[in-house]
């Protein structure tokens, strides 16, 4: 098949390879000159495992370009809607800018039996607007909304062996003509047993936005049972292996640590929060308020933690941060809590050093003022304490007698409480997790 996608950054660059991957020919398609030229020589603009062996394999078989030019998207038959909903300035409520101005640039180009197919993240009743804007360009058109469940760091895998997949067309029925289209988009997973549902548009909207506050929520509540555990003296990480096997509540996003971060799940709860009260059914996403405040609260009492593991003050404390992205294997550092910590550790006048394999570059140009140093040995050297804030496989296989060599004192904190705590401390180190004794 023929397909275009629209907007080329962490989601629509995966999207328009795998799509190629699945023997389709694509056309990518953004506004960022840049991107556009580093996608082209079969380079990814972020850091994503496995994206760039895929653009190349790809791109040699001719089924995959990349342009700026809208016109491009004129004889696909599928066209992809990927670009950002980032949170709007000074609101809670997502910003529609991008998709707007996306599906408004699309219209020209689309033909009688096309299907638009929206994959941001979008507050519900999105659709439904779109959908009048395609039919109202091209009547013989159609709008589906299939919410994509990538997970940065997996994006590749994600997208060409998902859980599910999601259709929201206008009537919800399964005999709708845009159903058996994106089928044969999706025909190879398919044919390896990924379920799909059928909805109308505002439930496969809710579905993306319910998936992430659930996910969210679960996070939080483990975080919210980590200050309970640090108040009784007890262990988090034991208590969520517990809990964890009863199979109704599993132990997959039970890890309490510094909290969630990232382009999605934080302005998607407050997104949904604003959609919700705009409907007038603000009561019943209140407790997603509970949910952000937890996360918050944990990177103000990282700050704390430090405070006292530095005996009272902060004042030209020489703090070493090994993380800077939101999670590993990504290079993404949006709403990152290691970074937020981190520069307010810096703003309490400590002197902070900042390391992570991939993320700096990012990091750098967020937070210009933070020092940073891509050598992990370089950027411990007479730290007075250590905190590990996003848990790359490099800071978990450190050897504690070997950085204890390089640091002025023996202290680390472990933001994801993912440090064996025995190794540490027999290695003369005062180890602090969270939420753990
Ligand atoms: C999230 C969802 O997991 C995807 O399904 C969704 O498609 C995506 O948002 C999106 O909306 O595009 P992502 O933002 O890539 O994916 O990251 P997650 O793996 O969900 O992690 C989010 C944050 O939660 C990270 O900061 C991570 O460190 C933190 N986390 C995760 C915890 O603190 N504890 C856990 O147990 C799990």
């Amino acid at each position: 098949m023929r397909i275009s996608v629209i907007g080329c950054g962490y989601l629509g660059a995966v999207h328009a390879a795998c799509m190629a991957k699945l023997g389709h020919d694509v056309v990518g398609i953004d506004v960022d000159e840049q991107k556009i030229a580093a996608l082209s020589a079969a380079k990814a603009p972020f850091y994503e495992p496995g994206l760039e062996e895929l653009l190349e394999e790809v791109q040699s078989t001719g089924r995959l370009s990349f342009t700026t030019d809208m016109a491009s998207a004129a004889g696909s038959n599928v066209h992809f809607i990927c670009v950002g909903t980032p949170q709007k300035k000074g609101e809670n409520g997502a910003d529609l800018t991008y998709v707007d101005a996306a599906t408004v640039g699309l219209l020209p180009h689309i033909a009688p039996g096309d299907i638009v197919v929206g994959k941001s993240t979008v507050p519900v009743g999105t659709a439904a607007r779109l959908s009048d804007l395609v039919l109202a360009q091209e009547p013989g058109a159609h709008l589906v909304w299939n919410p994509e469940f990538l997970r940065e760091g997996h994006a590749v895998a994600d997208t060409l062996h998902p859980d599910r997949f999601v259709y929201g067309v206008a009537n919800g029925s399964e005999e709708h003509q845009a159903v058996s289209v994106l089928d044969d988009v999706y025909s190879v997973p398919l044919s390896s047993g990924t379920p799909r549902l059928v909805t109308d548009h505002p439930t496969a909207e809710l579905v993306k936005t319910a998936a992430n506050s659930f996910l969210a929520t679960k996070i939080s509540f483990i975080n919210a049972m980590a200050e309970l555990c640090e108040a009784a003296g007890a262990d988090v990480t034991r208590l969520a292996d517990a809990i964890g096997m009863d199979d109704r509540i599993g132990r997959k996003f039970l890890n309490a640590g510094i909290g969630f971060g990232g382009g999605c799940l934080p302005k998607d709860i407050r997104a949904f929060m604003a959609r919700a009260g705009e409907l007038g059914a603000d009561q019943a996403l209140t407790f997603l308020r509970e949910v952000d405040s937890i996360n918050m609260r944990r990177r103000t009492r990282v700050v704390e933690l430090t405070r006292e593991l530095c005996d009272g003050t902060l004042l030209g404390k020489r703090v070493t941060v090994l993380g800077a992205a939101f999670k590993p294997e990504s290079d993404d550092v949006r709403d990152s809590p290691a970074l937020s910590i981190a520069a307010q550790l810096q703003l309490q006048g400590a002197v902070v050093t900042v390391t992570d394999p991939k993320a700096l570059p990012n990091a750098a140009k967020r937070f210009p003022e933070l020092h940073y140093d891509s050598d992990t040995n370089a950027s411990v050297e007479k730290a007075d304490v250590l905190l590990l804030l996003t848990e790359w496989k490099e800071y978990q296989n450190l050897d504690p007698f070997e950085v204890g060599g390089r640091v002025s004192s023996l202290r680390i904190l472990d933001g994801r409480n993912t440090l064996n705590p025995e190794k540490w401390r027999s290695a003369g180190w005062t180890y602090r997790g969270l939420g753990r004794p």
